[in-house]
């Protein structure tokens, strides 16, 4: 963040409480509503999900114990049998909700579709049965590299329903982070499209995955299944590669959901950190059902009448959790969005809202930031009374775009939701009720009832009132990681060793910093490891070195954040180029495309100085924090007595 964010975050003093009509209708509806549930929570947190889980789910078998806590491995719902296409989709067809909207699609070039639920049910069996007859058995992971159109959703159900954990891999990728994460889950098939649209372009989706998986790269990936989008021409594979729509055609719609233990694996999920490759977040079945279901009814105050559009790329945990499992579990209507705001069509994000009469919308800031630039006079253009609550997530939203959002989307009268969660912790862990949390501009507000959250120091100590410390939970939750794939020692490491556990009470480190004011409202600043993020993407530093030193041109790399008043973050890398090498403008570019292609174009760096040295520690540890300022444009702050040699800066200065 940049010091005048900072600044005015830390000024902040406004209070909007929920409009009464709004609080009167909602299911939680003042926050002495909220501090009773969230006390009887804390008071007994099993007994209080347990009570929700019976509720909420439908369980082929009941569990026999709620909670198996062996720090820092937490098993929920013991013994329960359980299966989230089920919850998602089945159970809705005994009920007048057999005939709802569960899916309503806009394509990018205009065309559109809309799934009822008895309809999807249908295709995701048709999916399931067409992967069962690809070799695909309980167990298998399936990756899934796919656009935003419903077959990525009915792609993770059908995966769901035969218990084959999926990985979905976000369409922006590239061949090159595709193939890392297939071959570390040993992705037995690959879904995916020909192509997607994007700003006006076709993604080439099938032609990065021929590209991953040449040479036999992923051994463990016999088969391909493609679903034609873009129609545009691709190569398939006899024998590996299959059409979705020739298989569709001779599959029957009907496959029972797998009856699975609550502790099976329902996916994975890589992202970011702070060392070497990205982690692969492990989620289990019936603890992300439950929790997912719950965030989604009472964070959005959830109504049948709802039309409810998260503009996230399934490709993220947030698609997953908040476009596909949670609100198909309550049985919402859910809008899937392919497209971006583009010059053909700034106003597209409006033009949906107004089409379809979304009522909740959740976006991310960075998403907000550009709306702003893009001018008021779009959304203004445009019908969007049918609003009644906003969301945002992903970053630490800035005061002003806050107030944009409420004054010009949602014209003073939209309560807005600011969740803080991860990847790592499948839900919102911080987050207003609508109906009942009064909020500020800035501020996440307060714990979801069972959440145990703090502001502490690195030995685990609580932190007064608005001084800054380390955000931290105290006690596991449905939704939590269950480890890193194929690596428990790594999961134990980066969560819950930086704080070390003491008197018995273990702290899971969220890896973000955070103060809280002295009404309890939780300010979250941003991340304090080696990740940043970008635009809510999350990126690890040393990935994208790694990425730079792997071009012959590239003897050293360090990659910092610098402020970006669009993309919250931007990447600035400094490179020390072999001896052979001089730097250009030519080079510079072909170091960015390098990226580009080593990842993905969320990981272009934004500038790159050439340098011949990068300021040190004496014992050779790269200080990044100097890094940082130079980046930002600002005057090196804080200590430098331990820098080796103090010319460095000097001429990174002027270079
Ligand atoms: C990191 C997690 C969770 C879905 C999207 C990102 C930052 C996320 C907020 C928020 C302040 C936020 C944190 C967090 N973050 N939401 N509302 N306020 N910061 O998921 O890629 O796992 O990134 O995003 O730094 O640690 P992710």
């Amino acid at each position: 963040m940049s010091e005048s964010t900072i600044e005015s975050i830390l000024q902040e003093k406004r209070l909007f409480a929920p409009p009464a009509e709004f609080a009167e209708n909602a299911q939680i509806k003042s926050l002495e509503d909220y501090r009773s549930l969230y006390d009887r929570a804390a008071a007994d947190p099993q007994k209080f999900w347990a009570e929700l889980a019976e509720q909420e789910l439908h369980w082929f078998q009941k569990w026999d114990t709620v909670l198996d806590w062996q720090p820092p491995f937490a098993k929920w719902f013991v013994g329960g049998k359980i299966n989230i296409s089920y919850n998602c989709l089945d159970r809705h067809l005994t009920t007048w909700r057999k005939n709802k909207a569960a899916l309503i699609w806009e394509g990018e070039p205009g065309d559109s579709r809309t799934l009822t639920y008895a309809q999807l049910h249908r295709e995701v069996c048709q999916m399931a049965n067409v992967i069962k007859e690809l070799g695909v058995k309980k167990g298998d992971r399936v990756g899934i590299y796919m656009p935003m159109i419903p077959e990525a959703a009915i792609a993770m159900l059908a995966c769901a329903r035969i218990g084959a954990p999926h990985t979905v891999i976000f369409g922006g990728f590239s061949a090159e982070a595709l193939k890392d994460r297939l071959q570390d889950a040993e992705a037995k098939l690959v879904i995916t499209a020909d192509g997607g649209w994007r700003k006006d372009a076709i993604v080439p989706l099938k032609e990065q995955v021929d590209k991953a998986l040449a040479n036999n790269a992923v051994p463990s990936a016999s088969n391909v299944l493609v679903v034609k989008r873009t129609g545009q021409k691709i190569q398939m594979q006899p024998g590996r590669d299959h059409w979705w729509h020739d298989l569709q055609a001779g599959a029957s719609g009907d496959c029972p959901a797998e009856p699975m233990d609550s502790e099976d694996m329902l996916f994975i999920l890589y992202t970011s950190g702070t060392t070497g490759k990205p982690k692969g977040v492990v989620h289990t079945t019936g603890g992300y059902n439950l929790y997912t279901h719950v965030t989604t009814k009472w964070t959005f105050d959830l109504k049948d009448t709802d039309v409810y559009w998260c503009t996230a790329d399934v490709g993220w945990i947030t698609g997953h959790s908040y476009i596909v499992y949670g609100p198909l579990s309550n049985g919402a209507t859910s809008l899937m969005y392919e497209g971006a705001p583009r010059p053909s069509n700034p106003g597209c994000i409006w033009d949906v809202v107004e089409k379809y009469g979304v009522t909740i919308f959740y976006t991310a800031p960075t998403a907000i930031r550009a709306f702003i630039k893009m001018g008021e006079h779009l959304p203004k253009a445009r019908d969007l009374s049918s609003l009644r609550i906003l969301g945002t997530v992903g970053e630490p939203i800035n005061p002003e775009a806050w107030m944009w959002y409420r004054e010009i989307i949602g014209q003073q009268r939209c309560p807005i939701v600011d969740t803080w969660w991860q990847t790592e912790t499948g839900g919102f862990m911080i987050a207003p009720f609508p109906g009942a949390t009064p909020t500020k501009p800035g501020s996440a507000t307060m714990p979801f009832p069972g959440i145990l959250a703090d502001v502490v120091d690195m030995e685990g100590n609580p932190v007064g009132d608005n001084e800054g410390g380390y955000l931290a939970i105290k006690h596991p939750w449905p939704s939590m990681m269950r480890t890193v794939y194929n690596n428990p020692d790594r999961f134990r490491k980066t969560y819950w060793e930086p704080i070390p556990p003491k008197d018995g009470q273990h702290f899971y480190f969220a890896g973000d910093g955070a103060r809280r004011d002295e009404d309890g409202y939780f300010w979250v600043m941003g991340r304090v490891d080696d990740v940043i993020n970008v635009s809510g993407h999350r990126l690890g530093t040393m990935e994208i070195e790694s990425a730079l030193v792997s071009h012959p041109a590239v003897a050293e790399a360090a990659v910092v954040g610098k402020p970006d008043d669009l993309k919250g973050e931007a990447i600035a890398a400094f490179v020390i180029l072999e001896n052979n090498y001089s730097s250009s403008e030519d080079l510079e570019k072909e170091l960015k495309q390098h990226v580009v292609n080593e990842i993905g174009a969320l990981a272009r760096p934004a500038d790159i100085r050439f340098s011949e040295d990068l300021p040190k520690t004496r014992s050779g540890k790269i200080m990044r924090r100097l890094l940082r300022n130079l980046a930002a444009g600002q005057d090196i702050a804080g200590d430098t007595s331990t820098l080796q040699d103090r010319s460095v800066l000097d001429k990174l200065r002027e270079g």
